[in-house]
């Protein structure tokens, strides 16, 4: 059983979290962690599934909000579902980490980027896009780390609200964002609007 912290009591995303716990317990490549995880998110999750509305909270200054489902308590692995509201987008980033996306509701998209120039000492990096793929209700996607690369932006592609679940390979709570005009690069933390600060 694990000893993390379950923000939920729903059944699915219990039995998703061992699963995950499983996986992550095997200790494998990270490419090999994300696949593995890719595959018990299809097995596990079913398609009608509805994230519970405890889950559901909603940061109004937010561009999007950050639910955290479960916290790994050594701190290596994280589930978080997100709630977008129209047409909201992230910035351009990566995770430094294997990530697992599926979309619950609505219609997301994903563009990815490749760094063209970088000086990362100095906080600099040149990014063009080179795609763009829809990522509609059931889709899952498994993300490896930099540098096989997971640079990329998420949207809601859609009117309707959409809600995402996210597994990733670290506490869930940074990410390395990269500004396409001023080409900046920074290290931000990010919250959780379901938990009390
Ligand atoms: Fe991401």
């Amino acid at each position: 059983m694990h000893e993390g912290r379950m923000h939920t009591g729903d059944a699915v995303l219990g039995q998703y979290v061992q699963a995950v716990e499983a996986i992550v317990d095997r200790e494998l490549h990270a490419v090999d962690t994300a696949r593995a995880i890719e595959k018990a998110n299809r097995d596990l999750i079913p398609h009608d599934f509805q994230v519970p509305r405890e889950l559901q909270v909603e940061d109004s200054t937010a561009p999007y909000s950050r639910n955290l489902v479960y916290a790994d308590p050594r701190n290596r692995f994280a589930v978080v579902a997100m709630v977008w509201p129209s047409f909201r987008e992230t910035r351009v980033h990566d995770h430094l980490n294997w990530c697992v996306v599926r979309c619950l509701q609505g219609t997301c998209i994903e563009t990815s980027y490749a760094i063209t120039e970088s000086r990362m000492a100095d906080g600099f990096a040149e990014v063009v896009t080179t795609g763009a793929r829809m990522v509609p209700h059931g889709a899952v996607l498994g993300l490896v780390p930099p540098p096989d690369t997971n640079l990329h932006k998420m949207a809601n592609a859609a009117h309707a609200t959409a809600i995402t679940l996210h597994t990733y390979g670290d506490p869930g709570t940074r990410a390395r964002v990269f500004d396409p005009v001023s080409r900046k690069v920074e290290i931000v933390s990010l919250r959780f609007h379901n938990l009390a600060h």
